[in-house]
C-alpha cells in the first residue's frame, strides 16, 4: 500500500461517484447491484480520507436530476441511504464523523430527509472527518436559492446591492463554513462536473479516474491524493507552493 505524501493532504475532498450502473452492466448484474457495491466503496473512502488527515470529504450521493431516473431505480438509491444511515451512523458517530447534509431541502417528502438531518445533528459535535452528503443537490439550484434569499434581502432594504460580495455568498451557500474543494474526483471516465459544487470549484485541482466507482478503494484515494500533492497550485496568482500546506 503507496500512502500519500502526508505533508500536503488536501483539507477537502469532493467526488462524483460515477459508473455503478456501467460496473454492473459489464458483468450482466441489475443495476442496483452496481448502487450495493457503491455504498462498500463508500465505506472505504470515508476510512481511507480520515486515516490520510482529510479533514473534508464530500461525495455527490443524490442529484436533484437523479428524480428523472426510472422509480425503480431511485426508490433502490433512497432505500441504499437509508440503510446506510441505519447501519453506518454509530459506526461513523463512534469514529468521530461529523455528517453535514447539503442540497434543496424544500419539498421533499418522505423519512429520508428527517434521517439524513437526526444524522446530522446526532454528529454535529464530533471533531474528526466532515462527511458531507450531497443530496437533492444541484449546484444552480443551491446558487439560485442564495439569490432569491439575496434579493429578498434588498427589496426588504435589509442590503444594498452594491455590498454583495463573494463571501456574502459563501456564507448563504449549502455549504457555509465548508472550505472549498481543493481536489474533485470523478470516477468513471468522464470528464464532467455535471452541476456539482459549480460556485466552490473555482480553483479546485480535477481528477478523471478511468475506474467505475465500485471499484474506488483505499489505494486509488492514496493514489488521488499522491497525484494532488504533485499539482502546482496558482490560484491566478504566481506561487508555486501546493495549497494544502499554503492554507
Ligand atoms: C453514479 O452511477 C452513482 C449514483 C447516481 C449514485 C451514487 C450513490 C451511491 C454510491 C449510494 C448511496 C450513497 C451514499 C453516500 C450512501 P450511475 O448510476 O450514474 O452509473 P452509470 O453512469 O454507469 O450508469
Amino acid at each position: 500500500m503507496v500512502k500519500p505524501d502526508l505533508t500536503v493532504i488536501p483539507k477537502h475532498v469532493a467526488i462524483i461517484m460515477d459508473g455503478n450502473g456501467r460496473w454492473a452492466n459489464q458483468r450482466g448484474l441489475p443495476r442496483t447491484i452496481g448502487h450495493t457495491k457503491g455504498v462498500e466503496a463508500v465505506r472505504e473512502a470515508v476510512k481511507a480520507a480520515g486515516e490520510a488527515g482529510v479533514e473534508y470529504l464530500t461525495l455527490f450521493a443524490f442529484s436533484s436530476e437523479n428524480w428523472s431516473r426510472p422509480e425503480t431505480e431511485v426508490t433502490d438509491l433512497l432505500g441504499l441511504m437509508r440503510r446506510f444511515i441505519r447501519r453506518d451512523l454509530a459506526e461513523l458517530h463512534r469514529s468521530n464523523v461529523r455528517i453535514r447534509i447539503i442540497g434543496d431541502r424544500r419539498n421533499l417528502q418522505g423519512d429520508l430527509l428527517p434521517m439524513l438531518l437526526e444524522a446530522e445533528e446526532t454528529t454535529r459535535a464530533n471533531s474528526g472527518l466532515t462527511l458531507v452528503i450531497a443530496f437533492n443537490y444541484g449546484s444552480r439550484n443551491e446558487i439560485l436559492r442564495v439569490i432569491e434569499r439575496l434579493a429578498v434581502d434588498v427589496a426588504a432594504g435589509l442590503l444594498r446591492p452594491e455590498d454583495i460580495d463573494a463571501a456574502m455568498i459563501d456564507g448563504r451557500l449549502d455549504t457555509a463554513g465548508i472550505p472549498d474543494p481543493d481536489l474533485i474526483i470523478r470516477t468513471s471516465g468522464e470528464e464532467r462536473l455535471s452541476n456539482f459544487l459549480l460556485w466552490q470549484a473555482a480553483y479546485s485541482e480535477f481528477l478523471f479516474i478511468p475506474d467505475f466507482w465500485p471499484d474506488f478503494d483505499r489505494q486509488m484515494f492514496f493514489d488521488a491524493l499522491k497525484t494532488y500533492a504533485a499539482r502546482e497550485r496558482r490560484f491566478g496568482g504566481l506561487t508555486t507552493k501546493p495549497a494544502a500546506v499554503a492554507g
